[in-house]
């Protein structure tokens, strides 16, 4: 049993200054459990409140992740691996390293409560007194859609049949018989379980035929599309578990044509829940005219789509591939151009990837850096304020891969023996791809 540091004499003074750290001068309940100072951290009254914002928006029963922390009983159970986790950032998945930009939605620990919760673990995980309940902390922004004018289901369910990742492409009819502009992108999980991640792409009308033949090429609803939905089509926009709708700015929207198709790429782990039936739907916000138009821009040098130019020779730790271009030339005119959404893209050999601006009159500026690559969190992330690019600003990608035999990806129970890769959609090819929503300014 840890005894306070004794109040009386010329001491006192710090005593009391010490009393908040050792909490001494509160409860004592959780002290009695494990001894010294850690011991006096409490799930009801410490952790508690940053497993509900940070945590508990996946970890919860029918939630993504394989476990609840909604509870005092499985947050100790899982008291290890959970400290694990935190100390080594890998949860809450937020990959973006928040020294590059400012985010909204940031949900990633303060070093503060990283340190709480390993502290608890430490001092035996005590649960406390449910009466000293710690006040709530705000849960990351989490934007949801002010207005659903449309809601685009999957044609029909879907059971995925390979395990544990599947990614499919599901085509999905636009009922628009006018131009409109997407303003905003909501994505709903049919079964949180097992949707991991989803990206939704805009078929113009004159690449229906091109995709009617991928869809008709595979049995069942949509096709298998690992690395990218097969055609060119443009990037509406994606969604991750926890990381709520995507709001473009103010005045800006993303056209579609009437007679246009959406095909949405849902990435689904089976790995904790099983194979689950799933019929996921997309949520979008609609207008007439907009003052600017946006688009999810794609970025990447075109030479590496072709050949060997993005060659990832076999065996190579570290291979880099950099690339910069102006992106106002994307949009017609020389204008200054605004970037409010970021996104990287590689598969499993990645290890690092970065954009960043480099202006013409010297000088660079980070815009988004993955430091860990982690194909299974593929955010996209809203800069707190825009990026904008005067024309002759060029904004520069670089990715990293290990193409040693420890990095390689497991193909049919085996891992893959290191060749030599290039730029592909298949799960041995690799990409380094940007993805940004611009408007002009
Ligand atoms: C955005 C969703 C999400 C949030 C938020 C989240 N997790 Fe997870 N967590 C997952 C998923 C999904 C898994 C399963 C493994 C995977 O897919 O990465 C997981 C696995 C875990 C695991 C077991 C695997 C490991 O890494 O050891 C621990 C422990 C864990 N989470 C702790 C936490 C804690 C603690 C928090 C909050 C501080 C948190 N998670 C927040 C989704 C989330």
């Amino acid at each position: 049993m840890t005894r306070c540091v004794g109040t009386t004499g010329s001491w006192a003074w710090l005593a009391a200054a010490l009393a908040v750290l050792s909490a001494c001068g509160g409860d004592d309940a959780g002290a009695a459990a494990g001894g010294g100072v850690q011991a006096a951290v409490s799930y009801y009254r410490d952790v508690k409140p940053i497993f509900d914002a940070r945590c508990a928006g996946c970890h919860s029963d029918g939630g993504v992740a394989p476990f609840s922390l909604e509870g005092h009983e499985t947050a100790a159970s899982w008291a290890a691996p959970i400290k694990r986790a935190v100390v080594e950032r890998t949860m809450p998945p937020w990959p973006a390293d928040n020294r590059c930009a400012e985010y909204v939605g940031d949900r990633s620990l303060s070093e503060q409560q990283i340190q709480t919760i390993a502290a608890w673990v430490d001092g035996g995980a005590a649960v406390g007194d449910p009466a000293d309940e710690g006040p709530p902390i705000d849960p990351p922004a989490s934007a949801a859609l002010a207005r659903v004018d449309r809601t685009l289901e999957m044609p029909v369910e879907y059971t995925p049949q390979t395990g544990p990742d599947e990614y499919r492409c599901f085509v999905i009819d636009w009922p628009e018989d006018a131009v409109r502009y997407v303003t905003g992108f909501g994505i709903r999980p049919g079964e949180q379980r097992v949707v991991h991640h989803v990206i939704a792409f805009i078929a113009a009308p004159d690449q229906l035929a091109e995709l009617d033949a991928l869809d008709a090429a595979d049995p069942g609803p949509g096709y298998p599309c690992y690395g990218g939905p097969g055609l060119k089509p443009r990037w509406l926009g994606g969604w991750v578990p926890g990381g709520g709708s995507m709001i473009f700015p103010q005045g800006a929207g993303t056209r579609i044509e009437p007679g246009s198709r959406l095909i949405m790429q849902v990435h689904y782990n089976t790995l904790t829940a099983g194979k689950l039936p799933d019929r996921t739907a997309i949520d979008v916000t609609l207008e007439s005219s907009v003052e600017r138009e946006g688009t999810m821009q794609p970025w990447a040098n075109p030479a590496w789509l072709t050949g060997d130019s993005m060659l990832i020779p076999a065996l190579e730790s570290d291979v880099v591939h950099r690339w910069g271009a102006d992106p106002s030339r994307a949009l017609a005119g020389s204008e200054p151009i605004e970037i409010h959404w970021v996104g990287l893209h590689m598969h499993t050999l990645g290890t690092r990837a970065r954009l960043e601006i480099e202006r013409a009159g010297g000088g660079s500026e980070c815009v988004l850096d993955i430091p860990r690559w982690d194909f299974h969190w593929q955010g996209n992330y809203k800069l707190a304020e825009p990026k904008v690019l005067e024309p002759g600003d060029k904004l520069s990608i670089e990715c990293h891969w290990d193409n040693t035999p420890e990095k390689q990806p497991i193909i049919d129970g085996q891992p893959r023996v290191p060749g030599d890769v290039v730029w592909g959609e298949g799960t041995t090819d690799e990409m380094c791809l940007g993805t940004f929503y611009m408007t002009g300014r």
